[in-house]
C-alpha cells in the first residue's frame, strides 16, 4: 500500500495544517475536527466524508474504541439475521468468521488505503462500524434517517484494554509503551479518536435530543443485564422480540453465541487476522469490568476520576 496514492496536494497541505503529535503505535497522529487519527485513518476518515452515501434503512454501530466493538457487531448481526439462522448452535456465519468481517468499519475498512468502497455485497439493513465521532460523520449519514447505536465504557477500563491492544500491535523492534507514557497521553485526550470524554458526550447529547436516531449503550450495563439491553436494542432497532421468541430462549440463544466464552473459544477467533494484520485473538483479552483496578495505581483511578467529572460534571452521564 502506497500512502502516497491517498496524498493529494490539498490534503497534504491540511494535514500539515493539523496539529500533531506521537501515536502509540503509528510514528503520528493528527488533529482534525477536534479528534485524533492516524495519517493513515485520516486519509481514510477523508475519503469517508467525501464519498459515502448512507441510507435511511442503514444502522451504524458507533463505539469509541476497545468499548466492546466486537461484541456489539456480533449482537446487532444475530439480531438482524434470527430469522435466516433459527438454530445458531449448530450454524451461523459468527462460528465461520468474525464479527469484524460480517460487520466492516467504514472508515477502517471500507475506505482504507483509498479502496474504492464495495457496497454489492450487503443487504438493507445494511450494518456499518465506525469509530468516528459525531463531528466527523459524512454529511449523508447527518441528513438521512439512518439509526445509530452507540457503545461506550467506562474511561479507567477503556485505557486499560487501549494500552494492552496497542502494545499487541507494536512491533518487537518497537518494544512496548509504558503504562505512564500512555495515561499521561490518553489524560490529555491523544488516543485513537480521543479525546474519548468528547467523543461520549457528543454521542450522549444526540441521543437525549434525538432518541428515535441515537441508542446510547455502555458496556457495564450490557453486562449488567444483558436480556434487558438486547431487548431495548430490538426495540430500538425497529425488529422486537415476539413474546413467541422470548418464551423460546431466542435473547438467550443470542446472548450465547455472542459471549466472549463462545466468540473467543471459536477456532476463527484463535487463529484468524483482519486483512490489515490485526490478529482476531487481540479483540479478546478478559471482557470483565473493572478490570482496570488490576494495572493502575490508585491516583491514576483518581485522575481519571476527576477529568470524567470535570468533562461530564453537568451532563447527567456518569460512569
Ligand atoms: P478487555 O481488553 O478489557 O478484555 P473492542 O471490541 O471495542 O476492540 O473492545 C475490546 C474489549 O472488549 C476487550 O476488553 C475484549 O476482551 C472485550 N470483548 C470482546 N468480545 C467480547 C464479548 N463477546 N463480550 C464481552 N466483552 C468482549
Amino acid at each position: 500500500y502506497l500512502q502516497e496514492e491517498c496524498l493529494t496536494q490539498e490534503r497534504r497541505q491540511l494535514i500539515a495544517s493539523l496539529p500533531t503529535e506521537k501515536g502509540w503505535v503509528a510514528n503520528h497522529l493528527h488533529q482534525y475536527q477536534g479528534f485524533w487519527h492516524t495519517t493513515r485513518q485520516l486519509l481514510a476518515v477523508l475519503t469517508c466524508q467525501n464519498q459515502f452515501q448512507a441510507q435511511d434503512t442503514d444502522i451504524l454501530l458507533v463505539t469509541t474504541p476497545k468499548s466492546g466493538t466486537t461484541w456489539l457487531k456480533a449482537i446487532v448481526f444475530a439480531l438482524m439475521n434470527r430469522v435466516q439462522y433459527p438454530n445458531p448452535e449448530v450454524k451461523h456465519p459468527l462460528l465461520a468468521e468474525n464479527p469484524h468481517v460480517l460487520v466492516p468499519f467504514l472508515e477502517l475498512e471500507l475506505y482504507i488505503d483509498n479502496r474504492v468502497a464495495d457496497f454489492t455485497t450487503f443487504t438493507s439493513p445494511r450494518l456499518f462500524g465506525t469509530h468516528l465521532p459525531l463531528v466527523s460523520l459524512p454529511d449523508s449519514v447527518k441528513n438521512s434517517a439512518c439509526k445509530l447505536v452507540y457503545l461506550c465504557r467506562n474511561p479507567k477500563d477503556t485505557f486499560v484494554s487501549l494500552w494492552h491492544f496497542t502494545n499487541k500491535l507494536r512491533t518487537k523492534d518497537m518494544g512496548e509503551n509504558s503504562l505512564e507514557e500512555t495515561f499521561d497521553k490518553f489524560c490529555r485526550g491523544v488516543c485513537l479518536y480521543g479525546p474519548f470524554w468528547d467523543h461520549v458526550l457528543e454521542y450522549w447529547k444526540e441521543s437525549l435530543k434525538k432518541p428515535e436516531r441515537v441508542l446510547f449503550l455502555k458496556y457495564e450495563e450490557i453486562k449488567e443485564q444483558p436480556k434487558v439491553q438486547l431487548v431495548r436494542l430490538a426495540q430500538f432497532l425497529g425488529c422486537p422480540f415476539s413474546a413467541q421468541e422470548e418464551t423460546n430462549g431466542v435473547v438467550d440463544e443470542i446472548l450465547k453465541l455472542c459471549s466472549f466464552d463462545t466468540l473467543s473459544n471459536l477456532e476463527v477467533n484463535k487463529t484468524g487476522k483482519l486483512v490489515s494484520g490485526e490478529e482476531y485473538k487481540a479483540f479478546f483479552r478478559r471482557g470483565e469490568v473493572g478490570d482496570a483496578k488490576n494495572h493502575l495505581t490508585p491516583q491514576m483511578m483518581e485522575k481519571l476520576d476527576q477529568i470524567t467529572q470535570d468533562k461530564l460534571h453537568d451532563s447527567g452521564l456518569i460512569f
